[in-house]
């Protein structure tokens, strides 16, 4: 693993140098640097798997091959015109003027008169007798987004059959995008030329073709089945309590959490030099989910040296969704974490992962855990290098609880709380681990920032609290809230 090999060098760096004096610059480059090597792994979501030298679906070829070579070069010609072609290069759409001997830009700076209007002969003429919300797509968004909407080509455009990229766009969402456009990108604003009740009724339409069961060369979402009322939650965290949201077949996602564990946000003497604590130092782990099948997933996740190198190990099964018609949605997952990079302190932990939507805009989560032979949340007390302690182990029943709610299309409040019912006492915890938050979806992509009193992001840690920690009992009160944040971005 070259980024965590990484993250030891800049933990091993903060040991060598005057730690206690250094760790706000330390810490803070650390986080630049980490943020530095996030942004590195970003890929539009739409590089993935599209091979611009790929047919489209099939379509009718009256000039016997011309038209699916002229679609191989990302040539399109227009219907009606003698003397107009569109050419598509480098992920951007020419208007190539024969008559006029001008080429222009067609994309969101240029806007797509009906004239100029990129559209393909073919998903017009299919779209002659379909209903006025594939009509109007046919009319002005396959000539990008295909003629079935299935994306890729030239212009990278996401696949709207395809569940994971209609989970990541809600409706509000849709509709916003389709008036906006998508500023630096050719998906230009449809506000003003097309009406509003056809930005309606098109946005209904980008959204049925996810519900339809693959459709194959017919009218698309001809026959979309009501949709399942359902809450897509933007993360695999509510803030550290996991959500069991479904992952792709083949889905890479990486995972990102900080805890500023040293500083409390709120109530301290220096707040204006610390930032919340935002400057101070962080417990950064790292993971990665890796989606088998779009029910199987395997993960990877490790927590620095300030928790002894935890290295957790997990698979997870999702045996009901919501989405799929079922009343609540489930995950069972097992993992198993060692201390020392997995080589001490072992724990092994069952989950039930279940949630509900309460409506499309919120959903309840609710995590039964069990930890056999977990281990008390401990600092090594600054010495990066110490070994962990063998300490004794304690199997612990913990009932995790949450909600998120969307203020806005891509914007929830989250919070949740994790109360240890079996032996917390046993393992210095008193009271109950929580947390809330704010977050953020960006298509493939969450961030979440939150205040929580729990150092630990790893499954059995995550119930442990601050006053263990720091062997403070008084740590864990409100007044010891500290802030965090998530990152998580699906790679593939
Ligand atoms: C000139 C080409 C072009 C046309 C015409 C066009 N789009 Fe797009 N659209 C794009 C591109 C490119 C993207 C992807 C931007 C990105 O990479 O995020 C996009 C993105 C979108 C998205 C967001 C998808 C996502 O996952 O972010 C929606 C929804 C959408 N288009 C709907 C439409 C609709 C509806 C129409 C017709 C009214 C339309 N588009 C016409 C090029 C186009």
């Amino acid at each position: 693993m070259q980024n965590q090999g990484f993250t030891l060098d800049v933990c091993h760096l903060i040991t060598q140098d005057h730690r206690f004096l250094r760790k706000s610059r330390v810490a803070f480059a650390a986080a630049v640097l980490l943020f530095c090597l996030f942004s590195l792994t970003f890929r539009p979501r739409s590089l993935r798997g599209a091979d611009p030298s790929a047919p489209s679906p099939a379509v009718p070829d009256p000039a016997g091959g011309t038209m699916s070579l002229a679609r191989s070069l990302g040539v399109h010609f227009l219907p009606g015109s003698s003397s107009k072609v569109l050419i598509e290069r480098d992920g951007r759409t020419y208007l190539v003027d024969l008559a006029g001997q001008t080429i222009s830009v067609s994309d969101a700076s240029s806007p797509s008169s009906p004239e100029t209007a990129p559209r393909l002969e073919a998903a017009h003429s299919a779209a002659q007798n379909a209903p006025v919300g594939a009509k109007i797509f046919a009319d002005n968004c396959a000539a990008c987004h295909g003629p079935e909407g299935k994306g890729g080509g030239a212009m990278k455009t996401p696949d709207f059959t395809n569940p994971a990229v209609q989970a990541a766009l809600p409706e509000g969402m849709v509709t916003k995008i389709i008036h906006e456009g998508k500023p630096g990108t050719a998906m230009p604003a449809w506000s003003g030329k097309l009406s509003e009740a056809e930005i309606n009724t098109v946005a209904d339409f980008v959204k049925s073709l996810g519900q339809a069961p693959k459709p194959q060369g017919g009218t698309p979402g001809a026959a979309a089945p009501q949709m399942a009322k359902a809450y897509v939650p933007a993360d695999d965290y509510v803030f550290s309590l996991p959500t069991g949201r479904r992952l792709d077949r083949h889905g890479l996602y990486l995972n990102f959490t900080h805890r500023f564990v040293y500083d409390p946000g709120f109530m301290s003497g220096e707040r204006g030099t610390t930032l919340f604590g935002l400057d101070g130092f962080s417990i950064s782990s790292f993971g990665l989910r890796f989606g088998v099948t779009d029910k199987l997933y395997v993960s990877f996740y490790r927590s620095p040296s300030l928790v002894y190198r935890p290295i957790e190990l997990g698979v997870a099964y999702h045996l009901l969704d919501e989405l799929d018609g079922n009343p609540l949605s489930a995950t069972a997952r097992i993992s198993v974490d060692g201390q020392n990079n997995f080589s001490r302190n072992f724990t092994t932990n069952l989950e039930l992962i279940l949630s509900r939507s309460v409506t499309k805009r919120g959903q309840l989560y609710l995590v039964p855990t069990l930890n056999i032979q977990n281990r008390e949340l401990i600092s090594n007390n600054g010495d990066l290098n110490s070994v962990p302690p063998g300490l004794p182990g304690f199997n612990t029943f913990s009932l995790g609880a949450g909600g998120a709610l969307d203020i806005r299309p891509s914007v929830a409040l989250v919070a949740e709380v994790m109360p240890t019912l079996a032996n917390g006492p046993e393992m210095g915890i008193h009271r109950p681990s929580y947390a809330f938050g704010i977050q953020k979806r960006v298509l493939r992509h969450a961030f979440t920032l939150g205040f929580t009193n729990s150092p630990g992001t790893i499954v059995s840690e995550r119930a442990g609290t601050r006053a263990t920690f720091l062997g403070d009992p008084s740590a864990d009160t409100p007044g010891g809230l500290f802030i965090g944040f998530d990152l998580m971005r699906q790679i593939y």
